[in-house]
């Protein structure tokens, strides 16, 4: 019997580690083949390759190598890829997260009657220009189980109809991550070489293609965020996407530090010791609101609004006034601590084992 865990994107990563391990602790797992595949939608060494290593994730059994491409590309050649190594041995596929590779794979393996199992199913940003909240959407519509980080996630999930009894609240596996390699941190070497402080510097990431399609938007922002912060050095480890527009983004400041994409341990190092995170990501507002820093998000909703109720994130969307309101609060020194929301508690994949365990018994 076979069990498949897709992963594809640099979230995902992140997110399978403990699993994999836990489920490799655990004995009743013994009798099944663990796959672990690889869609290649990220494919760069520091997109992919050193996640695996540094988080001690087993090799791919299967890599599909699908690449970039369109939306349509992208889940099509997913599709095409995975439903080619599908077979009758197969008797759960996990998927995780919201992004293509997940809404591919778990349609794949629906389509051949495989029970899908969704882990950080039901949360909701309720924007569909978003691609993620699309495939969060048809993922938990033809998902068997339900793995959920909160109880607002929980709820969404029963407003849509879904039985009580397959939904379970696990907590955050992000974090699992997080809190097993919280003391193997790695400083980057560029940190003395840019005579870096500790808590007195700024950790940026932007992705999105809501703020980074336009480029006169993406300029103005980032001249904002540069005259907010004042001196302080901005760190910016940008995405490939960003790549082609690099002359633009380089001539702002020379506060600005931009990096390649740098590794997990790197990143939460740099996370740990920041003055703020400022973000568009999702994923980087639960590692924030775990290690109690200011974190400020540059979009309009989350899908994580346990980050901002009790943890440590604000929206400012793309408002010059809220941008400058959030920096002043920081300044005053002002910032909410934060509480660390119910189950992040590093023990989410050991839950979600345990329970995977009793419904494969049945
Ligand atoms: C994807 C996820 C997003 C997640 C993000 C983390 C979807 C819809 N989006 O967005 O939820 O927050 O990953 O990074 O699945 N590229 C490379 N090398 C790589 C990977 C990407 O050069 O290894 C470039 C390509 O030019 C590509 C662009 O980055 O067109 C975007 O990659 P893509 O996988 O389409 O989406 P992300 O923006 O990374």
């Amino acid at each position: 019997m076979i069990i498949d865990i897709i992963s594809g994107a640099r979230p995902n990563f992140v997110k399978i580690a403990c699993l994999i391990k836990e489920l490799k602790n655990n004995k009743f797992f013994n009798k099944f083949k663990i796959r672990v595949i690889h869609t290649g939608q990220h494919y760069n060494n520091n997109m992919s390759n050193i996640f695996f290593k540094e988080l001690k994730i087993p090799r791919p059994d299967y890599n599909l190598n699908v690449g970039s491409g369109t939306y349509a590309f992208q889940i099509g050649s997913i599709m095409q890829k995975y439903e080619k190594i599908i077979n009758k041995k197969i008797v759960l596929c996990i998927v995780v997260g919201d992004v293509n590779s997940t809404l591919a794979c778990a349609l794949i393996a629906k389509q051949n009657n495989i029970p899908v199992a969704h882990i950080e199913a039901g949360i909701r940003s309720n924007d569909l220009t978003m691609p993620e909240e699309i495939n969060r959407i048809l993922t938990d519509s033809i998902s068997n189980y339900f793995f959920t980080t909160s109880v607002t996630a929980n709820k969404n999930l029963i407003q849509l109809g879904i039985s009580k009894k397959n939904i379970y609240f696990v907590g955050n596996t992000m974090i699992d991550t997080l809190k097993e390699n919280l003391n193997s941190l790695k400083k980057p070497s560029f940190f003395n070489k840019f005579l870096l402080k500790e808590y007195n510097y700024i950790l940026l990431t932007i992705h999105r293609p809501s703020n980074t399609k336009n480029l006169n938007s993406l300029r103005l922002l980032l001249e904002n965020i540069v005259k907010f912060s004042k001196l302080n050095k901005i760190i910016f480890p940008c995405h490939p996407r960003l790549k082609k527009n690099m002359n633009v983004i380089k001539n702002i400041s020379n506060n600005i530090i931009i990096t390649n994409p740098l590794s997990y341990l790197e990143f939460n190092f740099l996370l740990l010791k920041c003055k703020v995170i400022i973000t568009d990501s999702g994923g980087i507002t639960e590692e924030a609101t775990f290690l109690h820093k200011p974190c400020i998000t540059l979009r309009e909703n989350t899908e994580r609004p346990e980050t901002i109720e009790i943890g440590t994130n604000v929206l400012v969307g793309n408002s010059k006034n809220k941008l400058k309101k959030a920096f002043d609060e920081l300044d005053r020194g002002l910032w909410k601590r934060g509480k660390i929301p119910a189950k992040w508690d590093g023990k989410t994949s050991k839950r979600i084992s345990l329970i995977l365990e009793r419904i494969l018994r049945n």
